[in-house]
């Protein structure tokens, strides 16, 4: 299998992006949680193989850095397939997209990454092909103009958005398969620590995985990446092996909470508690006062921060909840 990135936004050949890249897992059996989804589509591969048909098009869904790029990867290996990845606002034009389209192979898999961020014009050029793999094209302007129909190799597409929502009906009802990814449980990161340790050639104990794995905020990308800084300090400190110790100065020294929260978390829940005294605040209001995107609040951070239960959203706006006074030192009353 080949990975082609035809237009990336990314420090491509960074050692970074390296080194990340051989931390992937290749096959569906190497890929560590999200059962459910692991689940279903080996029967969908399998099945499309003995079909020998193209694998539906697939929607997968859900917060930054669980495996989205990743889960493309292995389906077009396991398909056998080559996949070209790109993203939605790389693709500006219709004329970019056609060009894409009549480039693929048969059963390729293109990979759209914020797909929900396609124009208008862009996923009208899509949906024929998507549909039954043609490509409608309109050839010189006014009058004269003459629509003409290009058949497609048979593709399969897979799509990937922090937001489900904000996709046109159109275009979800054309995805054959549609896949949300959960937040990664802290079992399944150690065990996802500890497969990187290995591949980076790095001793790590049984408990500074599980310290990596309680403070990665339940995303794997975040878990690789604390790894790769510990190591840093264990290289630097001691003697290249990681111990708890070492772990958790290095995490400390990167202000790392014990849960996970860094300094944009904390400055999110201090400013519910401080200067909305804890009362509901709108997701604008939030964005503005914290000086982040609202994109950014709501597809980076507060996923984590609802999921362990330190805010909630409401019909009146987000609201600060018990756990998270107690964890930033506030009583509840305190301030209002
Ligand atoms: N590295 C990053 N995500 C992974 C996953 N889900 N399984 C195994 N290794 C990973």
């Amino acid at each position: 299998m080949d990975e082609e990135r035809i237009i990336s936004p990314m420090l491509e050949n960074s050692t970074e992006e390296r080194l990340e890249k051989s931390l992937r897992p290749k096959t569906l059996d190497e890929y560590i949680g999200q059962d459910k989804v692991k689940e279903n589509m080996k029967i969908y591969i399998e099945s499309a193989k003995k079909r020998k048909e193209p694998l539906d098009h697939c929607l997968l869904y859900g917060p930054p850095g669980l495996g989205k790029t990743t889960l493309a990867n292995i389906i077009a290996n396991e398909m056998g397939s080559n996949l070209k990845v790109t993203s939605g606002p790389a693709i500006e034009k219709p004329g970019d997209l056609a060009a894409l389209l009549t480039n693929l192979s048969e059963f390729d898999v293109l990979f759209i990454d914020e797909i929900h961020r396609l124009s208008k014009s862009v996923e009208e050029i899509l949906y024929p092909a998507l549909e039954d793999f043609t490509l409608d094209i309109v050839i010189g302007k006014g009058p004269s103009s003459k629509s003409i129909r290009l058949d497609l190799p048979k593709f399969t597409l897979i799509g990937a958005t922090t937001k489900a929502g904000s996709l046109t009906t159109p275009l979800r009802d054309r995805f054959g398969i549609i896949h949300r990814l959960e937040l990664y449980s802290p079992e399944d990161l150690t065990t996802i620590v500890k497969r990187s340790s290995k591949i980076l050639n790095v001793n790590i104990e049984e408990e500074a995985a599980q310290e990596i794995a309680r403070r990665s905020r339940g995303t794997p990308r975040i878990a690789n990446r604390l790894l790769k800084r510990v190591r840093d300090y264990a290289i630097v400190l001691g003697d290249g092996d990681i111990n708890l110790k070492i772990t958790k100065h290095a995490l400390n020294k990167l202000e790392i909470d014990e849960l996970g929260l860094d300094e944009i978390d904390r400055k999110i829940l201090e400013t519910m508690i401080v200067q909305y005294g804890g009362r509901p605040v709108g997701i604008e209001a939030l964005a503005a006062t914290v000086g982040e995107e609202i994109d950014t609040i709501e597809d980076v951070y507060e996923p984590y921060l609802i999921q362990i239960g330190f805010i909630a959203r409401t019909l009146r706006g987000r609201k600060v909840l018990p756990p998270a006074y107690k964890h930033l030192g506030y009583e509840i009353g305190d301030v209002s």
